[in-house]
């Protein structure tokens, strides 16, 4: 394997004997090898995964539950064989797989920390000289002298997380359990992989945010019921990947044969290009799957696009007294209706939400506000003037608020309010009012040359006055 190479896998299978009833593990392993029946059924996990990552690579692995990421990153650290293939890695691994591998529960976390390090090739002395970053960084108090088992999964995550990228590892492996940290952990823990990447290490990992994964990486890796559907850009593996995710179950089939017919045909133009001399033979795969676009304008498409962040939930949700009717379902939308949060500058978005009345009331008005994460109140608006607004909504009737807008704001998060005024026995007041009901996200844009908050779409020239006379 060249030094170049972190880790290589060559046709790699997993294979779990599944077993019905309990008791069948123990017939089995009492039964003699020649007998004929099996008290258990094969399950193939992972079938014919081969991939190569470059040292100084990320690559972020996506796939809906069940599709094996997680049994495909145990192998690669070594808590799993695999029953077929060949895998070779270079360096020293340090991961963070999901909850429950890693620590010992009846240890306190200090012992932890010295138990990890020392297993993941620190020495004594390595470990204490960088104990108190690791409890720093973990950021979990006075629970670092106690049990582990005493800890909640969040605590757990910030200690194992803290342990793995302090060991400078030469390639770094984490599975979905940064999901289960708060926000601003998340934020923490993102900054230091990113710190991690830019020294060098390889980075492997598994997340269901396409942002996540878009910001991140290199490259990226679609695996779908063990089978490694689509290897390449990030902007192209995530938007295969979306496609799977919001498909209706009868159309799945039909998109997982055009991702094959998709990757067939990036990899013929591949060779084509090899033979024409037009890529260098040891271009990254990424490299090559962009430059070979069959369809150049399908791969603008998906980085323009807009997408669905799952773990985009605001935290802060409040909801005032009700008095005459229910907010619901409230969310933004492309122009064609999709559901997203994480908006692309420049683009129009709606912003809906139903309101279910259990009071008549007179004189509705529907509202909406857009704020920082700092409360700033940016701007909103209200569905018609007051003298406008609608005479009478029947008590059991359902309303659905629609607010169109372009998004004018600056890359960062921001939070959503809904509100509904009316008249209930001629009083005027806040039907339902919810604040941050919904938040969302501004991608990234490197073409962007507005600064501040908000692009005014401003248009510059500069022109060339000649010298200054004396
Ligand atoms: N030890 C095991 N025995 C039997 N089946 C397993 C075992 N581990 C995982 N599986 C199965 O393998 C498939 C892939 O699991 P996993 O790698 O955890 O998926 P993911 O991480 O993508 O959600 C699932 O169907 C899961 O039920
Ligand atoms: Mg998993």
């Amino acid at each position: 394997m060249s030094s170049e190479v972190s880790i290589y896998a060559n046709s790699i299978d997993k294979v779990f004997p599944v077993y019905e009833k309990p008791h069948h593990r123990l017939l089995q392993m009492m039964s003699s090898r020649s007998a004929k029946h099996r008290w258990y059924r094969e399950f193939t996990a992972l079938r014919d995964i081969s991939f190569e990552v470059k040292k100084g690579e990320t690559v972020g692995i996506v796939g809906r539950n069940g599709s094996g990421k997680s049994t495909l990153l145990q192998i690669i650290c070594g808590t799993l064989t695999p029953t077929a293939g060949d895998l070779q890695v270079n360096g020293r691994i340090a991961a963070l797989l999901e909850l429950g591998a890693g620590f010992n529960p009846d240890f306190t976390g200090r012992e932890n920390v010295f138990l990890n390090g020392t297993v993941l090739g620190l020495t004594r002395q390595q470990i204490e000289d960088r104990f108190d970053d690791i409890a720093a960084f973990a950021d979990i108090g006075e629970f670092i002298e106690q049990p582990v088992k005493s800890y909640s999964s969040g605590m757990y995550v910030r200690l194992a997380f803290s342990v793995a990228i302090h060991v400078t590892p030469d390639i770094l492996v984490v599975d979905e359990a940064l999901a289960v940290g708060d926000e601003a952990f998340q934020r923490k823990c993102f900054a230091r992989i990113e710190k991690i990447r830019r020294e060098g290490a390889t980075v492997l990992f598994v997340s269901h945010s396409a942002g996540t994964v878009l910001e991140l990486c290199n490259r990226a890796i679609l695996l779908d019921r063990g089978e490694m559907l689509y290897s390449g850009s990030p902007k192209r593996t995530i938007s295969h990947y979306q496609k799977m995710l919001y498909a209706p179950a009868e159309r799945v089939a039909a998109i997982r044969e055009e991702i094959r017919e998709s990757t067939a045909a990036e990899q013929l133009t591949t060779v084509m290009n090899k033979v024409g001399g037009k890529d260098t033979p040891d271009a990254p795969d990424a490299k090559a799957a962009e430059s070979s676009s069959p369809n150049p304008s399908e791969s603008a498409s998906a980085y323009d696009l807009a997408w669905h962040d799952d773990h985009l939930l605001p935290q802060s949700t409040l909801r005032y007294v009700r008095s005459g009717a229910e907010i619901k379902d409230a969310h933004l939308q492309t122009i064609s209706g999709e559901r997203v949060n994480v908006l692309r500058p420049g683009e129009e978005y709606v912003y809906v939400y139903d309101v279910d009345f259990d009071r008549t009331a007179a004189g509705v008005q529907f509202g909406m506000l857009i704020k920082t994460v700092s409360g700033v109140e940016l701007g909103g608006g209200v569905s018609a003037p007051a003298h406008a607004a609608i005479e009478i909504v029947e008590a059991g009737e359902r309303r659905r608020a629609k607010f169109r807008f372009r998004c004018l704001l600056a890359p960062g998060t921001y939070f959503l309010n809904a509100g509904v005024r009316g008249r209930i026995d001629q009083e005027e007041t806040f039907l339902d009012r919810v604040v941050d009901i919904a938040m969302f996200r501004v991608a990234p844009d490197s073409d962007r040359i507005a600064t501040g908050m908000v692009d005014f779409d401003i248009r510059s020239s500069v022109a060339n006055l000649g010298h200054m006379s004396a």
